[in-house]
């Protein structure tokens, strides 16, 4: 079985959470496309909800599929967010941004009563920082922050390469809300925690990649089925 057939079936086992009337986030990625997808047949045949998505990318799949939106501003308390996640470990500590909409996606899952994860099998680590790292930064003084960045992240044990992330033409990726996005090789991060608080305390990061304390349990799928994993 695929990458992707796993994620398929995480995400059909997340449809069994979803309840009648219930206000819901829509992660962003291959993953959360899936639960798109999926949501919106149970809505065709008449399941009533209403959700926020995390990214411009899954408002439009969302709306072609006829799914009902709502904004923040609308609706600032949600039931649950279901999301997928770049890498997870044992206490349920995320790391998210492979698909640039990590800063809407903590908003997002941080308004709602519960964050569901799905994946695949492959995303569960020992320790994190297999991943490239996602930092969100405001392009204003960017290198003044980078320089910041590699210093505080060197204090945390973390010295890998850091570099902006570039899209297909090769120009500066800019998110949703119009910032870069700074891909950090670390490898092994010690102290996932001590520096997640460390890197939002630089002026012009606006968030990084670091969900801990978030989500209240993962649905794994994997060659078998899927089975859950909760923050120990
Ligand atoms: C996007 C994310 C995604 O959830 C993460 O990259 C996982 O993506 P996929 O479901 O395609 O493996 O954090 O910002």
């Amino acid at each position: 079985m695929s990458a992707d057939d796993q994620k398929k079936r995480s995400a059909e086992r997340a449809l069994d959470f979803i309840e009648e009337g219930m206000k819901l986030g829509l992660g962003t990625g291959s993953t959360a496309e899936h639960l798109v997808r999926l949501l919106a047949e149970k809505v065709a045949n008449g399941l009533n909800v209403v959700c926020v998505p995390t990214s411009d990318r899954t408002a439009a799949l969302a709306e072609e599929l006829g799914i009902p939106l709502t904004t923040l501003s609308d609706t600032p308390h949600l039931d649950i967010t279901i999301d997928g996640a770049d890498e997870f470990d044992a206490q349920l500590r995320l790391v998210k941004g492979g698909g640039g909409a990590l800063l809407r996606e903590k908003i997002v899952a941080t308004a709602s009563d519960r964050m569901i994860v799905i994946t695949d099998a492959s995303k569960q680590v020992e320790t994190l920082g297999a991943f490239p790292f996602p930092i969100e930064v405001i392009p204003f003084g960017c290198r003044t922050t980078e320089e910041k960045i590699k210093r505080v992240a060197a204090d945390f044990g973390c010295t890998g390469a850091i570099e902006r992330r570039a899209d297909e033409y090769g120009e500066p990726f800019l998110t949703d809300s119009e910032n870069f996005i700074y891909d950090c090789k670390f490898g092994a991060i010690p102290d996932p925690d001590g520096l997640e608080k460390a890197l939002n305390l630089i002026p012009g990061v606006v968030d990084n990649g670091f969900f801990i304390g978030i989500a209240s349990v993962a649905i794994v799928g994997t060659d078998d089925g899927t089975h859950l994993v909760e923050p120990k």
